[in-house]
């Protein structure tokens, strides 16, 4: 069997690392991989949005499933090129990554097919969000309609606030073409729960959720980034919350994202509110999110390739019964000085003092080999995931590797899953 993964951060080192497990024989390419992914697969030299040459790659080599990381390639059509060309792939069309391309168009179809969300208004002019703002008040939310790398939304606290980002969007351009459009939306109090779904049409089966921590800061404080560290299971979702996401907030999305021509074959991923409403819709990904995957994956029990071959083929996913396994995991992300601003690159890794130890696992993201050694190569280096009976051990475990790995400007959150450990030391 041959697979390409498309991609090379955290989450396409945990993918890569549980498809050597479900199929060790296989032979697994990736584009341009990190240094943890290097020495597990055979590198492709090709940028992960060079469509025309990584469906080229994929016929010439033969390659029995494509399963795409990111979101830019979805975006750009990399997975209707592979159809078109009768290669098998894991991944959306350009219509149906729309749900996360397009914040504007995500929202006009949960309000089309009545999906709870946030109430919002989309806006091209300054002037007029301006307007709206002032008329609604804060709490608000001023989001950049496009793809921004997880930090197109902000949170404001006050009018001000919020009438600054939405001209910072709309008349400086400050997220470029993605800010070009902007939803403005209601500010949802709760707690959030990031929901994956294998999906192949209508069809879906949902992984085990789990709980991200986006800001930079201890408590949940300061701005937004690509995530700082993620855990699983998260007690707050019982089976029958899972249903009711399952059927009120993923089965009317698929459903209508088919209706519109956009049937939607890959992973679906809910970021969902809780709140005393019940479960409302934050934001849609078409893709697998990170950190989060760096801590499903390895609860894992049962094959993850058969899931994503099912999705690509477009058949039969409720065959599949995923199994996780008991316990926790838990993962904290080392990330560079300064980040999410601009980082510097090149810091020599040092990770010798990392347990070896099997409830351990490192994911690396922003990582490159240089000779012998590590050097880092981006904001978010790695990953610690840490597992364990209970969510404490999983968490001290993922605490302990994280503060081993020693390289200049090293930080990382030490207070992940914070909630979870307050609701564990309180039952
Ligand atoms: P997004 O890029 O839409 O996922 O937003 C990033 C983060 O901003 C989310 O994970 C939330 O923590 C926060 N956020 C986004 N929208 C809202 C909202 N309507 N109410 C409260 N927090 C939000
Ligand atoms: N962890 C959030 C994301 O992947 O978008």
């Amino acid at each position: 069997m041959r697979i390409l993964i498309v991609g090379n951060g955290g989450r396409e080192h945990a993918l890569l690392w549980k498809l050597r497990q479900d199929a060790p024989s296989a032979t697994i390419y990736a584009t341009r991989p990190n240094g943890g992914m290097a020495g597990l697969c055979e590198p492709v030299e090709l940028a992960p949005t060079d469509v025309e040459a990584l469906s080229g790659f994929a016929a010439s080599r033969g390659v029995d499933l494509t399963i795409v990381g990111p979101e830019a390639p979805l975006a750009m059509g990399l997975a209707d090129r592979f159809r078109f060309k009768g290669l098998p792939v894991f991944g959306p069309s350009k219509a149906a990554a729309r749900i996360e391309s397009s914040k504007a168009f995500a929202k006009d179809l949960m309000r089309e097919v009545g999906v709870p969300t946030a109430a919002y208004r989309v806006f091209t002019d300054g002037a007029a969000a301006e307007a709206y703002i002032r008329e609604r008040g804060a709490p608000i939310v001023v989001k950049a309609s496009g793809l921004a790398a997880g930090k197109g939304a902000v949170v404001c606290e006050t009018v001000d606030a919020a009438v600054e980002a939405a001209h910072g969007m709309l008349n400086d351009f400050a997220f470029g073409e993605a800010g070009r459009e902007v939803v403005v939306e209601e500010f949802m109090e709760g707690e959030e729960l990031s929901v994956f779904g294998v999906c192949t049409g209508e069809d879906v089966v949902l992984l085990l959720p789990s709980q991200d921590h986006k800001r930079i800061g201890e408590g949940d404080t300061g701005p937004n980034t690509g995530g700082m560290g993620a855990y699983a299971p998260v007690s707050i979702s019982s089976p029958r919350l899972l249903t009711e996401i399952r059927e009120r907030i993923f089965r009317p999305v698929l459903r209508g994202l088919a209706e519109r021509d956009s049937l939607f074959q890959g992973l679906l991923y809910a970021g969902v509110m809780l709140t005393e409403e019940g479960p409302s819709v934050v934001e849609f990904n078409c893709r697998f999110g990170d950190p989060e995957t760096q801590v499903v994956l390895p609860l894992l029990e049962t094959s993850l390739v058969d899931l994503l071959f099912a999705s690509a083929e477009g058949a039969g996913l409720h065959r599949l019964h995923p199994r996780f396994r008991e316990g926790a995991a838990v993962t904290t992300v080392v990330a560079s000085g300064g980040y999410p601003g601009p980082v510097e690159r090149g810091r020599a890794i040092d990770l010798s003092g990392v347990p070896d130890d099997d409830d351990v696992l490192v994911f690396h993201a922003g990582t490159a080999r240089q000779g012998d050694g590590l050097v880092t190569a981006g904001g978010r280096v790695l990953a610690c995931t840490g597992l364990g009976a209970t969510f404490a051990e999983a968490a001290a475990r993922s605490r302990e590797a994280a503060a081993a790995v020693r390289f200049d400007g090293a930080t990382f959150r030490r207070d992940i899953g914070w909630r979870e450990l307050e609701r564990s030391s309180s039952t």
